[in-house]
C-alpha cells in the first residue's frame, strides 16, 4: 500500500522559540519530513523568532545541525536538507518589548495560510498575541499553535484560555497534546466506528474492565526543574491519558468532524467520577546500577512528586456504569510500553466443562510495534479432546500493510499539516482542557491535604507493589509491561 501524500497549501510558519528544544527536535526535523515527501509545498517558509541575535543564516545552520542530530535516516539527504533550509528565516525577536515586530510584520506575507507556533513558555502567550495584533500581523483566520502545559490547574488554564481569546478566536487556535497525532490513536477511532463488529459489545454488558497504560523507561534526568513541580498526574494523566480515556469512552459522534468529536470527548470527562482515595497509588523511582533515584534526578531530596500513578475511574454513565477505568503510567519502568486494552467479560454460561475460564481481550499498542490483537479462545489443536486455548489474532500495523510502504508520519508533523490544512479535529478545545483541569485539580488537593508520600518503586519494574494490589482487591491483574 503505498502512503497518499496530498499537499499543503502555501504557508508562513512562524515558531515563536524557533531556536529551543522542541523546535530543534521535533518541529523542524518533522516539517523536513513532510518536504521530502512533498506535502509542503516549495514556496512555503518556516520562519524562526527567538531571542537569540543571529540571523536567516545562523538559523539553517542550527537547524541543519539539529536535523543530522534528530532527523534519522532521512537526514542524509544532503540536497534535500539544503533545499529545505533554504525555505528558512529567522527574526530576532523581543517577546515583552518592541524589538523585531516590524522586521516580522514586513516578512510574514498575508495572501498564504499563516500559522503562529507559540514554543515558549506559556507566561508569554498573552505578550505574542497582543502583539501579533497590534503590529497587524495576524489576521482573522491565522491559526495559533500552543503546547502542554495548558496551565497547571483549572485557574491557571482559564486564565490562559482568556488571554488567547482576547485576540483569536476558539476556531484559530490549536492546542496540542501530541498524543492525538499518534498513529495508533487515530486507529482508534477507525477500529472503533469503522468496524461493525466492537460496537455493539463496547459497553457494560460485555466489557469487564479497560486498562490504559503507558510505561516508559527514561528517568526525568534533564528536565527535573520542570517535572518536580508537575508530576505524572499533571504531565501526562490530565492530558495524554485523558486523551486516550475519551477515545476509549466516547459515544460516537454524528460525523467526523472536529466540534462532534470533542463534543463527544468533553461529555466524558464531564461524566468522569471524583476519584476514591484509596483508588489511586502515587510512586517515586528508587535508584539503581543503571542511574539515580528520582530525588536525585529531580535534584529535590525531599520531593514528595509522584514519578508514576495508577488509578481506577469511573464514568457515570449508561454505556460505562460499573466499569473501571484502570490508569497507569510512569517513569523508569521496565519497558517502553503503551497499551489500552478492553477486557471482555468472561461467558455468562460455558458448555465446555472443566475448562478454564478465558476472556476475550482487545489491545490496542501505542507503542511500540504499533498495532492490534485479539485474544480469543479456540480448540487447541490435535487429538486430546475439546481443550482451549487463548491464542492472540494479531496485527502488527505494519507487517499488515507492508512496512516498506506504508510512511508512519510522527505525530508532529502530522499535526502541523493539519494546523495549515485548518482541521482542529486533533487538537483540544478550551473547554475540553478546562474540564480535565476540573477533574484533576480536586485530585491534587486531596493528595496536597493528606500530604500523601509516594510509595518508593524500583526503577525497571512495573511500579509500587500498591499499584499491583489496586486490582488485585477486584479480583483483576494488570497486563504485562512488554517493550
Ligand atoms: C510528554 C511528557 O508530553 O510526553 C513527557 O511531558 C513524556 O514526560 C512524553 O516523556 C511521552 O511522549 P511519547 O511520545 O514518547 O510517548
Amino acid at each position: 500500500m503505498v502512503a497518499r501524500v496530498i499537499p499543503v497549501e502555501d504557508f508562513d510558519l512562524i515558531i515563536f522559540g524557533g531556536t529551543g528544544d522542541l523546535a530543534r527536535r521535533k518541529i523542524l526535523p518533522g516539517l523536513f519530513r513532510r518536504f521530502l515527501s512533498s506535502q509542503m509545498p516549495s514556496q512555503s517558509r518556516i520562519i524562526g523568532a527567538a531571542r537569540s541575535d543571529i540571523d536567516s543564516q545562523g538559523f539553517r545552520d542550527m537547524i541543519r545541525d539539529a536535523i543530522k542530530e534528530f532527523g534519522g535516516e532521512e537526514s542524509k539527504d544532503s540536497k534535500g536538507l539544503e533545499a529545505f533550509l533554504a525555505q528558512l528565516e529567522y527574526v530576532p525577536i523581543d517577546a515583552k518589548g518592541e524589538g523585531g515586530w516590524a522586521d516580522l510584520a514586513k516578512l510574514v506575507r498575508s495572501d498564504v495560510v499563516q500559522a503562529f507556533y507559540f514554543s515558549v513558555a506559556p507566561s508569554l502567550f498573552g505578550d505574542l498575541a497582543e502583539r501579533l495584533h497590534r503590529h497587524e500581523i495576524a489576521k482573522s483566520n491565522s491559526r495559533i499553535v500552543v503546547e502542554k502545559p495548558f496551565g497547571r490547574d483549572l485557574e491557571s488554564a482559564r486564565k490562559l484560555n482568556a488571554v488567547l481569546a482576547l485576540h483569536f478566536d476558539e476556531s484559530q487556535i490549536y492546542r496540542i497534546d501530541h498524543y492525538l497525532g499518534k498513529e495508533t490513536v487515530q486507529n482508534l477511532m477507525a477500529v472503533r466506528f469503522g468496524n461493525v463488529l466492537f460496537e455493539p459489545l463496547w459497553n457494560n454488558h460485555y466489557v469487564d474492565h479497560i486498562q490504559i497504560t503507558v510505561a516508559e523507561t527514561v528517568s526525568v534526568g534533564g528536565r527535573g526543574a520542570y517535572y518536580d513541580k508537575s508530576g505524572a498526574m499533571r504531565d501526562m494523566v490530565q492530558n495524554h491519558l485523558m486523551q486516550l480515556l475519551c477515545l476509549i469512552a466516547m459515544e460516537p459522534p454524528s460525523q467526523f468532524g472536529a466540534d462532534e468529536v470533542r463534543d463527544e470527548k468533553l461529555k466524558v470527562i464531564r461524566a468522569l467520577e471524583p476519584i476514591e482515595p484509596h483508588h489511586l497509588v502515587r510512586g517515586q523511582y528508587d535508584a539503581n546500577a543503571d542511574g539515580p533515584s528520582y530525588r536525585e534526578d529531580a535534584e529535590n531530596p525531599r520531593s514528595f512528586t509522584e514519578s508514576f500513578i495508577a488509578m481506577k475511574c469511573h464514568i457515570s454513565n449508561w454505556r460505562w456504569s460499573g466499569v473501571p477505568f484502570y490508569l497507569r503510567t510512569g517513569k523508569r519502568m521496565k519497558a517502553r510500553a503503551s497499551e489500552i486494552a478492553v477486557v471482555f467479560k468472561p461467558l455468562g454460561h460455558s458448555i465446555f466443562e472443566g475448562q478454564d475460564e478465558q476472556q476475550n481481550i482487545l489491545s490496542i499498542r501505542l507503542q511500540p510495534n504499533e498495532g492490534m490483537d485479539l485474544q480469543v479462545t479456540i480448540k487447541e489443536p490435535g487429538p486430546g479432546g475439546m481443550r482451549l486455548v487463548n491464542v492472540p489474532l494479531d496485527m502488527t500495523f505494519a507487517e499488515a500493510l507492508g512496512d516498506t510502504d506504508v510512511e508512519v508520519t510522527d505525530a508532529y508533523e502530522r499535526l502541523i499539516m493539519d494546523v495549515i490544512r485548518g482541521n482542529q479535529t486533533l487538537f483540544m478545545r478550551g473547554d475540553e482542557v478546562e474540564a480535565a483541569w476540573s477533574w484533576t485539580d480536586p485530585i491534587i488537593a486531596g493528595w496536597e491535604a493528606r500530604n500523601d508520600v509516594p510509595k518508593t518503586y524500583d526503577a525497571g519494574s512495573s511500579g509500587p507493589d500498591d499499584a499491583l494490589m489496586l486490582l488485585h482487591r477486584d479480583g483483576r491483574k494488570w497486563r504485562d509491561i512488554k517493550g
